[in-house]
């Protein structure tokens, strides 16, 4: 049976569990990065960022990459479609901090393919060899790649991809495998990792559908895979890597996850500034979900004009926060300033995906 809390490498980086926390454009923030870690996840990932900074037309952005002294092994993911900026982009992405540069060939947002970046890559082996060629050139930290199965539902393009990507350098290969068609419908077909994991000597990690340790050691086990990512079953649910992690881990008391969401705020806002009352907003119902009182204290968070406005409305529906929050007010004392945070002068892209 596999052991998700065996440490792995990638190369020389030690990557202390088998859990990796999945990129998510719009959620993998700092703040999240950083509970992921604390609660086993051996890896993060940060959301993607744009090797061709704002040359896209109409591209907005989310912000500027935070990175932090307490997140490592950290991957810094970047997307683009120039050999040459890409480079340019992974040469920043290490100055700042990153241990290991994951390159994006899975998004499926058109804004994204429609420019030979993301996912569009899986059906253009050549410009995707030559993508991944020029990052491995232009830093020394590993590569990775994350990709789809394929553009078209029931492609087999990654299992033809893979191998070319490992002979140009890149270190390691996650798979999502369903294809950039069927966006997050249907389910992911592991045998295709199986397959991958077959045909690379480079770890594999199985990304999609890995919600709790059962579903994580099937996948592992099945598969041969180096690890699993987890991606939406982590949203507002950091316990989800916690049960992985720890054998046995019981499903936190109400008053344990208002706490720790209302850390997570302030870690948010520390990191955001005003941005974070927007940002949270779809936190509130994640971490909320079948608690008690959660549709009465909903709409007050979701209205909050402030972080500190927001906490109040929860620490009156669950007084009994206060004692743990205490707790973890302590701890976060301990946390290094944002002045020692590294800010990446990428912009991270709205159309994530993959
Ligand atoms: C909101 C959201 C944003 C995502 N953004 C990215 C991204 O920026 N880069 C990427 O490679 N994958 C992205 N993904 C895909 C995830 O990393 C992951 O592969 C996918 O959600 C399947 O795993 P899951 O079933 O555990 O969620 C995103 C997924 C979601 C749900």
């Amino acid at each position: 049976m596999a052991d998700l809390t065996q440490p792995w490498t990638i190369r020389d980086v030690v990557i202390p569990s088998r859990i990796v926390l999945a990129p998510m454009a719009g959620v993998s923030v700092q703040a999240f990065r950083r509970q992921g870690r604390r609660f086993g996840a051996g890896l993060v990932c940060s959301e993607m960022v744009s090797a061709a900074g704002l040359a896209h037309a109409n591209e907005r952005t989310l912000g500027y990459l935070r990175i932090a002294r307490d997140e490592h092994p950290l991957a810094v993911q970047i997307f683009g479609s120039e050999p040459a900026r890409m480079a340019e982009a992974a040469q920043m992405v290490v100055d700042a901090g990153a241990d290991i540069v994951d390159i994006n060939f899975g998004c499926p947002v058109r804004k994204v393919t429609k420019t030979g970046a993301g996912a569009s890559a899986l059906s253009d082996h050549g410009l995707a060899c030559r993508l991944a060629g020029a990052v491995v050139d232009a830093v020394d930290v590993p590569i990775s790649v994350k990709m789809r199965r394929g553009i078209d539902n029931g492609s087999r393009d990654a299992l033809e991809l893979g191998p070319r990507l490992e002979a140009v350098g890149v270190a390691t290969l996650t798979i999502h495998p369903r294809s950039a068609k069927q966006m997050y419908t249907g389910t992911a077909d592991h045998t295709l990792t199986a397959e991958l994991v077959e045909r690379v000597a480079v770890p594999v990690i199985a990304s999609g559908d890995i919600v709790d340790r059962a579903s994580a050691e099937r996948v592992l086990d099945e598969t041969g895979a180096a690890a699993v990512m987890v991606g939406r079953g982590a949203q507002g649910q950091p316990w989800t890597l916690q049960e992985m992690a720890e054998r046995g881990a019981d499903r936190p008391e109400p008053a344990e996850v208002v706490a720790e969401l209302i850390r997570f705020m302030r870690e948010v806002e520390r990191e955001m500034g005003d941005r974070a009352t927007s940002f949270l907003r779809k936190f509130y119902g994640w971490y909320l979900r079948g608690m008690a009182d959660a549709k009465s204290v909903k709409p007050e968070l979701t209205s909050a004009p402030t972080i500190a406005a927001a906490e109040e409305a929860l620490l009156r529906f669950y007084p009994g926060a206060r004692a743990r929050l205490a707790e973890h007010e302590a701890e976060l004392a301990l946390l290094p300033d944002t002045d020692s945070d590294r800010l990446l002068d990428l912009p991270i892209s709205i159309y994530g995906g993959g």
